[in-house]
């Protein structure tokens, strides 16, 4: 079993907030990432899929192909885009790392066994010092 990881950046906007709460009320909870004028990060994602080593190729997963699926399915969608309006596969969800990490995970998932591996983390920074991996569960 061997693990490897591809390095994909985007940008997009977003604001976490509900509804429901006053914006001094999102403001308390949530801090800067509740600005009701939105604001953006530059997103850092790391994608690592896992299994075993082709004997032919000495590959574990085209890595080319690894890249074009992430493009495709995420990066395509998400890039210099507002996460809370415009982004098809985070409709209706709250716009923080977390789930926003588990919506990539579910884009991915059956592409990367398409591939010939399995997905083992979707690690994603928000900033620097901030990220989340998620591992499917
Ligand atoms: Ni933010």
């Amino acid at each position: 079993m061997i693990h490897i990881t591809r390095r994909e950046r985007f940008n997009a906007a977003h604001r976490l907030f509900r509804s429901d709460f006053s914006d001094e009320q999102n403001m308390q909870i949530f801090g800067k990432c509740s600005n009701p004028n939105w604001h953006g990060h530059n997103y850092e994602l790391f994608v690592t899929v896992k299994g075993e080593v082709n004997p032919e190729t000495g590959f574990l997963i085209n890595l080319k192909a690894l890249s074009k699926l992430i493009r495709e399915r995420v990066i395509e969608k998400i890039d210099h885009k507002n996460i809370n309006i415009e982004v098809p596969f985070m409709q209706a969800k709250f716009a923080s790392t977390e789930m926003l990490a588990m919506a990539i995970w579910d884009e991915l998932a059956d592409g990367v066994l398409a591939l010939g591996a399995n997905l083992h983390c979707v690690k994603l920074y928000e900033s620097e010092n901030n990220f989340v991996a998620y591992f499917g569960n």
